[in-house]
């Protein structure tokens, strides 16, 4: 893919100097190494996500989240985010956490066939590739040179929707991510959908724009909940604002404990906060276990996203005075209400 190496050297600060390469398809990158990336990245565009956010978007994010937790600071649990979902998706689809995941498995077993990417490499490419479809989304940082996965993780390293607080945040602290990039990560929920908590209403999403990455996750969840959308109460779900609408245990608590509250509010309505939090966040979950010192930085080969256009905002029939407030030495930013009554959410 490499088809020559121009010598442009850019001086940083503290006088190193790096040199970027032009790659066949005419992009330059920052580092060589990075031009082969580009058919992976060509074939993902047209074969998986061909159109922006969509369902395979969310389940490889999904599928990367659930790979990236089976590790431990204190070692012989998995090796992190080395895409051992994938290599030995014969058992790690087998723990309760991963069944549903077996689906996009299927989906990007052929695009891996295809090329010559270890399947960690993969998976957390295709994420950030994949993330950067989404209107709103920040631009992710990608790291090369994830080795083959050499053992499964165990099982129960995901933190369940009906766990505490305090188990989730051991459990990310245990990977090295700290309460603060747990809350920005959650920044994801603003494209996700349901489909296992509650199973009769398949595809409900966790806000009102699952097409965009946006803030509006952190409004809705901290909206004064009132019904159940499905069959009623399922392990692990709350009674959220609006039909259509689910809303997870822990996204509830976490937005109204006091260790992670205010962290949740000051993201509310704030594209450009949560942007950069969730940025900085997801670089360290898609490399935990691995050794970043021996990875190349491709992240110029991750597309820019579109921008998110609709400033945030209260669903119909709804205003700051339908807010659960659990920190109020944060302001919340003025939001204007939608027009016209309260919504049924469609599935994403
Ligand atoms: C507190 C930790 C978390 C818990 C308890 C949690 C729980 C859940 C649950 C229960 C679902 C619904 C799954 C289904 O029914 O199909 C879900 C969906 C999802 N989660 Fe999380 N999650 C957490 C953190 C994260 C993080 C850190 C990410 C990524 C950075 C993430 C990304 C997603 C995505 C993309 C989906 C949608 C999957 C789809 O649409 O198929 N989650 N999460």
């Amino acid at each position: 893919m490499l088809m020559k190496i121009k010598t442009l050297p850019f001086l940083l600060a503290g006088f190193s100097t790096v040199f970027a390469a032009i790659c066949s398809n005419g992009k330059t990158v920052g580092n060589a190494a990075c031009c082969q990336l580009f058919p992976l990245l060509a074939d993902l565009q047209e074969n998986l996500f061909d159109s922006p956010c969509n369902e395979p978007v969310r389940e490889v994010l999904h599928l990367a989240f659930h790979d990236a937790m089976g590790f431990s600071i204190r070692g012989g649990v998995g090796g992190g985010s080395d895409g051992s979902i994938i290599t030995f998706a014969s058992i790690e689809t087998t723990f309760p956490e991963n069944t549903a995941l077996v689906g996009v498995i299927g989906w990007v077993t052929p695009l891996i066939a295809r090329h010559n990417f270890s399947d960690g490499d993969f998976l957390h490419f295709a994420a950030a590739v994949g993330i950067a479809t989404c209107p709103g989304a920040p631009r992710p940082n990608f790291l090369l040179g994830r080795p083959q996965a050499r053992a499964p993780a165990e099982s129960g390293l995901v933190p369940n929707a009906s766990d505490s607080v305090t188990a989730i945040l051991a459990r990310f602290a245990d990977v090295n991510i700290n309460p603060s990039e747990v809350v920005a990560l959650l920044a994801a929920h603003s494209v996700a959908a349901d489909y296992d908590t509650d199973p009769v209403i398949p595809g409900a999403p966790f806000d009102t724009t699952p097409g965009i990455f946006d803030t509006q996750i952190f409004t809705e969840v901290l909206l004064r909940g009132v019904l159940f959308p499905g069959n009623g109460s399922n392990v692990g779900e709350v009674l959220s604002p609006l039909r259509g609408e689910v809303r997870l245990q822990s996204d509830f608590e976490i937005a109204r404990d006091s260790r992670t509250a205010c962290l949740w509010k000051e993201l509310v309505g704030n594209q450009a906060r949560m942007q950069s939090q969730f940025k900085a966040a997801f670089s360290s979950l898609s490399v935990t276990g691995q050794n970043t010192a021996a990875m190349v930085d491709c992240s110029d080969v991750i597309p820019i996203p579109a921008p998110v256009t609709v400033p945030p905002f209260f669903p119909q029939g709804f205003t700051s005075a339908d807010i659960e407030d659990f920190c109020p030495s944060v302001q919340l930013p003025p939001l204007s209400t939608l027009p016209g009554p309260a919504p049924i959410v469609d599935s994403a």
